[in-house]
């Protein structure tokens, strides 16, 4: 999966793929089956309605193909006979009225089984796209987090959304389309046969004239369609990206240079689309000068034949009707191509999507659910063995980075800006796999453990608090239904959060998007709460006492001292005097363990603590 991804170049990416594999025909057409063969299971619950739906086309095809037919007799039969007297006017009269009636009647049957099968078709297509849409979410969720770091946010709201939404009429419209065209196509043909062979072949040596021109459309369609659809999606993710940095925008005055560079984005889409359009285009009315070409043929030949006195005017009427009908599929097929394609596309990118590796879940020794004798909840030894840790290759963050921590102890994390210490975090949550050594938590390897349990056992607090629109209480639970609002409200007494969350109106007061009414101090206390509310046995609080005030920062430590007992705690901090109190301090630097003890021994030693503390005593 590495590099797989790598988002900037991730849709170019794609492009070679695709083309190395239209250059081998073979492995192209296994590859669209795969892609079918995969749609096709997610309409598989539903077959009766589709089976159902088919009936219903074939009844309609039928009637389609007789209703000429019912036009010829009256010209042959009845108008015909008038004029040349083999039967009375009166006696014509009658047999036309009960022609018309019907070719009424069979009309309005094909408008009924036309209503009842495309209701039927659309509502299960939307059914299939909400399930597809549930899928792709439920496996979104369950990524890994480098994947959210190499895909832009648009472009996977785009996948869930328009994307799904393209699919909708690959059921609706494309599958049960294809089958009605045949049907129709193979009936006509059927027909003209029977009743009048010189004519069918003059019908039918045009075939070759429209194929030719439905490949070269489908050549160019499908390039065009991927591009326009990756357009769309550098349009979302470009959307997404800006309105939540709409602070920063207008603050530096961005708003030209930005209204710029979106104007380039949508002329991109805009050209892409004029693309199709080109095609379609020029591909439409050639179809019609072919169609034409073949009309005139038939009026030629068909003409002469009626002045030899060897073939019928209704039968004429008919391969005429049955030449306009006949051409319809064709250019129906083409353009459900077309659809297909951006489908074909669309699904390239969901099933692209849902391939993505989940997070890895070895289950081996500690399993959800199992209440075994050993398992409650991890006891909180941490242990880092010879640790490599890179992002990206071999760009390495951590270097052979070892410690432990034993159940309860309290640990700190210092070290400069970008030496690792966030990714240290980051590791023990489970977030990304390590490239060498070895990271056990209660002796085990953090690779058998399962995530969830892992999850469990840690209370998170980032700098970064990321709330959920919702009230105050539902943030603090998060989902967690069987906690009581009792408790709720006595971990916010806990870590001081109360008193805030009374004055704004209680704990059910609503919060917008990312909490964005609350200061950064308020939402910190609010992840506190959040940290503890399931008691965790270990504790992870990375810069968290940053964005609160002195007095407030005060609060917090005496809360902590009292949360830390019986709990692992790590902690990182800028502010050194707040981690004083540690079991363990732990200075990081370049990715690499310096110096490791307590406040105490670190100051004897005189190191890059000492240093660094001295710098922040004397400011
Ligand atoms: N998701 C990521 N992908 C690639 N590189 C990353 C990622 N996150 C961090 N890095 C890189 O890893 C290095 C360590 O980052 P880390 O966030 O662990 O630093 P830190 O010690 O927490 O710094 P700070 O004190 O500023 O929070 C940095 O050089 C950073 O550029
Ligand atoms: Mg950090």
């Amino acid at each position: 999966m590495e590099g797989r991804f790598k988002q900037s170049n991730f849709l170019d990416e794609r492009n070679k793929n695709k083309g190395k594999e239209r250059n081998n025909k073979n492995s192209k057409a296994t590859y669209d089956k795969k892609i079918f063969m995969r749609l096709a299971r997610f309409a598989l619950p539903y077959w009766p309605l589709f089976l159902l739906a088919l009936a219903l086309v074939l009844l309609i095809t039928i009637l389609t193909i007789i209703r000429p037919y019912i036009i010829k007799i009256g010209i042959d039969k009845y108008i015909q006979g008038v004029v040349t007297g083999v039967i009375s006017a009166n006696e014509a009269e009658g047999g036309i009225i009960k022609l018309s009636s019907l070719f009424l009647l069979f009309l309005f049957l094909e408008l009924v089984f036309g209503y009842i099968q495309t209701y039927i078709l659309e509502a299960t297509g939307k059914r299939i796209i909400m399930n597809l849409r549930n899928n792709i979410f439920r496996h979104i969720q369950r990524l890994p987090i480098k994947y959210f770091e190499k895909n832009a946010v648009g472009r996977i709201v785009t996948n869930v959304t328009n994307d799904t939404e393209a699919l909708n009429e690959m059921y609706t419209d494309i599958l049960v389309g294809f089958i009605q065209d045949s049907f129709i196509m193979f009936g006509i043909v059927i027909a003209m046969i029977r009743l009048n062979l010189s004519l069918s072949v003059v019908s039918i040596t045009v075939i070759p004239l429209m194929v030719i021109a439905a490949i070269i459309f489908r050549r160019n369609a499908r390039k065009v369609f991927s591009e326009i659809r990756s357009k769309l999606g550098a349009i979302n993710a470009f959307l997404s990206e800006h309105v939540v940095g709409i602070k920063i925008i207008q603050v530096f005055n961005m708003q030209r240079k930005k209204y710029m560079e979106f104007d380039a984005i949508c002329k991109d889409y805009m050209k892409a689309n004029d693309k199709m359009i080109m095609i379609i285009g020029v591909y439409r009315p050639i179809m019609d000068v072919i169609n034409s070409f073949a009309l005139a043929l038939l009026l030629w030949v068909g003409g002469r034949g009626i002045l030899g006195g060897n073939i019928e005017v209704g039968t004429l009427f008919i391969f005429i009707n049955y030449t306009n009908s006949f051409f319809h599929p064709i250019m129906n097929l083409t353009e459900r191509y077309n659809t297909l394609q951006s489908s074909v596309v669309a699904s390239e990118r969901i099933f692209s999507l849902l391939d993505e590796a989940i997070e890895c879940q070895k289950v081996s020794t500690y399993r959800e659910g199992e209440e075994t004798a050993d398992f409650k909840r991890l006891n909180g030894t941490i242990e880092f063995r010879n640790v490599w840790f890179a992002y990206n290759s071999e760009d390495w963050v951590l270097r052979d980075v070892s410690f432990k921590i034993s159940a309860g102890e309290a640990v700190a994390f210092v070290g400069a800006t970008g030496a690792g210490k966030t990714s240290i975090i980051s590791l023990i949550c489970g977030f990304y796999e390590i490239q060498r050594g070895e990271i056990l938590i209660d002796g085990i390897n953090i690779r058998d453990i399962e995530k969830s349990v892992l999850r469990k056992s840690i209370g998170l607090v980032l700098q970064d608090v990321f709330l959920f629109s919702g009230d105050i209480k539902y943030n603090i639970r998060l989902g967690k239904n069987h906690i009581p609002d009792e408790k709720i409200y006595k971990v916010a007494k806990f870590v001081n959060a109360h008193g805030f969350i009374e004055r704004m109106g209680g704990y059910e007061s609503l919060l917008c998007e990312k909490g964005a009414t609350l200061s950064s101090g308020q939402r910190q206390l609010i992840s506190f709460a959040r940290a503890l509310i399931l008691e965790p046995s270990i504790l992870v609080m990375d810069e968290a006492t940053s964005n609160v005030d002195t007095e407030t920062e005060g609060l917090i430590q005496d809360a902590l001292s009292k949360i830390m007992k019986g709990r692992t705690t790590i902690a990182i901090a800028h502010r050194l005097s707040t981690i004083q109190e540690a079991d363990n301090i732990i200075v990081i630097h370049n990715g690499q363990i310096v110096e490791m003890g307590n406040h105490q021994k670190l100051l004897e030693n005189e190191g890059i603590y000492y240093d660094l503390c001295k710098l922040q005593y004397e400011n």
